[in-house]
């Protein structure tokens, strides 16, 4: 095979290898054991069968009766929708509804959830009650305080005598309430009353309805007045992690941590316990033996790498380089990757040239295009604003900026300065093109014209 096909045939492995590595999938559970529950994913702590959860209160229970079939917790009727490796439980939990009709109350229900291990979101979730005589209280058991009892209780009330005062799409205390929960709850019991069984407002608000919903998937209007009497659930977050002890107190006391390799343990802001968490640099099931693996950033779809020309990937992280012939870091945020010859031209050219703001701003943006480093692009664009500020006999002889530009280069904190071979490409603009194009000749002709002999003879000189 001849050198250009053998590298084409190889590029094209290498991209077909880059593209099968990416689409892996990371390990969910553990070896051997069923990883989802009709459209749910349930990832190890969580698991469907004996040995395939971390301890009992992480069993998840399929109902195939139904179909797709439903996931619960435990052997409750707590219907789960989601769990995530980030300690969140999406279970959907019953309205609390309180209907009335002319003879008074037609029915009422007071659901109650009670999750043992696991504790309701405060970040994610709201405490809401809608109706126009609603007076709707929240009981709640705080499992962090390490009490038995109600200890915390929150009430929501609204009252109004007609449509037209509820506005349709916030929820402003007329018509709706809405208020925060507590960190450390457990169990909740959601109970509503009236002051007056909705006389005179059973035409739009028939009924009170009070629940604990994920807050960014709730969105009042005025139809929510008797549109949720066709509702049953809706959706909330829970808060779940390993144990009852904090990372400290596990490390302190030497006992099992569940954080496997290249992950890390850390403390939920929410209950008791630990969680845990892949490395920066690594993703899939920190709960897992092996079950963190290093991602490549390089190739994966969803990291915006900030490599500007080369990226490679490294176990835990990647670099970034620059092809040669350029100079840099190759970083986005850091110098990228210059091609000095290119710029020393394009400053020479503009400072010969009449320099006019307008240029400046395009030759700036050309440098931003080309990922040119900022500190560069500053330089280039002082000795332009001395070109601006100066007239015309008081500017910068051909060899001042020349020099400038030597001075540039050799500044230590420059990363081409050490670049021998462009060593000339300066001795070359003081010395011989000194004498093609000099400075003095430029000013008084037309700018245009001779800058791009400059170009010409520069690079028709090399
Ligand atoms: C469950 O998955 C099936 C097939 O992937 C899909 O058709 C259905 O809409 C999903 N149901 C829910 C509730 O997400
Ligand atoms: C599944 O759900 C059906 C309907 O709600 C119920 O009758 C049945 O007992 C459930 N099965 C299990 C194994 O929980
Ligand atoms: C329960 O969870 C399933 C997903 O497992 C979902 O499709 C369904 O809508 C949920 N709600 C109810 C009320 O069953
Ligand atoms: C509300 O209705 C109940 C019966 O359901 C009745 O006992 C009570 O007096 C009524 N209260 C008002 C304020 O109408
Ligand atoms: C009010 O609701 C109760 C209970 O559902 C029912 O028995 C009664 O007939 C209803 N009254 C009217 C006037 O609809
Ligand atoms: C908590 O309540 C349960 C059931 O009501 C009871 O058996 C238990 O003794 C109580 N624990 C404490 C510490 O009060
Ligand atoms: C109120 O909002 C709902 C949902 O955003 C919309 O469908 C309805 O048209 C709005 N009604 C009025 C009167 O603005
Ligand atoms: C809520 O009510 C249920 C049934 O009435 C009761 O068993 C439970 O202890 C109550 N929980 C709280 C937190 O009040
Ligand atoms: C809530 O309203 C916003 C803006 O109108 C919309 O983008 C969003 O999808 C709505 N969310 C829900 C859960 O309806
Ligand atoms: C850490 O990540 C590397 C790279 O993906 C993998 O080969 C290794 O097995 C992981 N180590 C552990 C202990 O999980
Ligand atoms: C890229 O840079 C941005 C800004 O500095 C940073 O937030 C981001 O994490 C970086 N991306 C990677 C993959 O390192
Ligand atoms: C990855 O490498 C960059 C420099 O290339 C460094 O700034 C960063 O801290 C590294 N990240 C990790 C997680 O080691």
């Amino acid at each position: 095979m001849r050198a250009p096909e053998m590298l084409f045939q190889f590029t094209l492995v290498a991209a077909l290898l880059a593209a099968t590595l990416s689409a892996q999938e990371f390990p969910i559970a553990k070896a051997g054991c069923q990883d989802r529950c009709g459209n749910v994913t349930i990832p190890y702590p969580f698991g469907l069968t004996d040995d395939c959860y971390y301890d009992a209160e992480f069993l998840i229970t399929c109902n195939h009766t139904f179909n797709p079939p439903k996931a619960y917790i435990t052997a409750s009727t707590i219907n789960v929708t989601e769990i995530t490796l980030e300690g969140k439980l999406h279970i959907e939990q019953y309205i609390a509804k309180d209907c009335y009709n002319e003879s008074g109350r037609a029915r009422r229900n007071s659901p109650y959830l009670m999750l043992g291990k696991f504790i309701i979101s405060d970040a994610d979730n709201i405490f809401v009650s809608i109706g126009c005589d609603t007076v709707a209280t929240l009981n709640g058991n705080l499992e962090a305080a390490g009490l038995n009892k109600t200890v915390y209780q929150v009430g929501c009330t609204s009252l109004c005598d007609s449509l037209k005062y509820v506005p349709n799409d916030t929820c402003s205390g007329i018509g709706c309430c809405r208020t925060s929960l507590a960190k450390g709850v457990n169990s909740i019991n959601v109970t509503i009353t009236s002051q007056k069984n909705h006389t005179g407002i059973l035409g739009f608000s028939p009924c009170s309805y009070a629940f604990i919903i994920e807050e960014k998937k709730f969105n009042f209007s005025k139809s929510k007045l008797w549109d949720l009497e066709n509702v049953d659930k809706l959706p909330m977050v829970v808060d779940w992690s390993i144990g009852n002890n904090s990372c400290a107190e596990v490390k302190k006391s030497g006992m099992y941590n569940a954080c496997q390799g290249n992950s890390t343990c850390y403390d939920p802001d929410n209950g008791n316990g630990y969680r845990c968490r892949c490395l920066d640099g690594y993703r899939g099931n920190p709960y897992l033996p092996n079950g963190c693996l290093d991602i490549d950033e390089c190739t994966d779809a969803t990291i915006n790498h900030n490599c500007t020309h080369i990226c490679t990937n490294s176990e835990g992280n990647y670099t970034c380089s620059c092809p040669k012939g350029y100079h840099g870091d190759g970083e986005k945020n850091g110098d990228g990757c210059i091609r000095r010859q290119s710029l020393v031209i394009q400053i020479v050219v503009d400072l010969s040239c009449d320099i006019k703001e307008d240029r400046l701003i395009h030759i700036l943006q050309d440098c931003m295009v080309n990922q040119d480093n900022m500190r560069q692009v500053k330089e280039v664009a002082n000795i332009a604003k001395k070109c601006i500020r100066i007239r015309g006999e008081e500017r910068p002889s051909m060899k001042e900026v020349a020099m400038e530009l030597e001075g540039i280069r050799t500044s230590a904190k420059h990363p081409w300065t050490n670049d021998e071979p462009n060593v000339e490409e300066t001795e070359y603009l003081l010395g011989k093109s000194m004498e093609i194009v000099g400075f003095e000749e430029m000013a008084s002709t037309s700018a245009g014209y001779h800058s791009l002999q400059l170009i010409h003879s520069l690079g028709g000189g090399r």
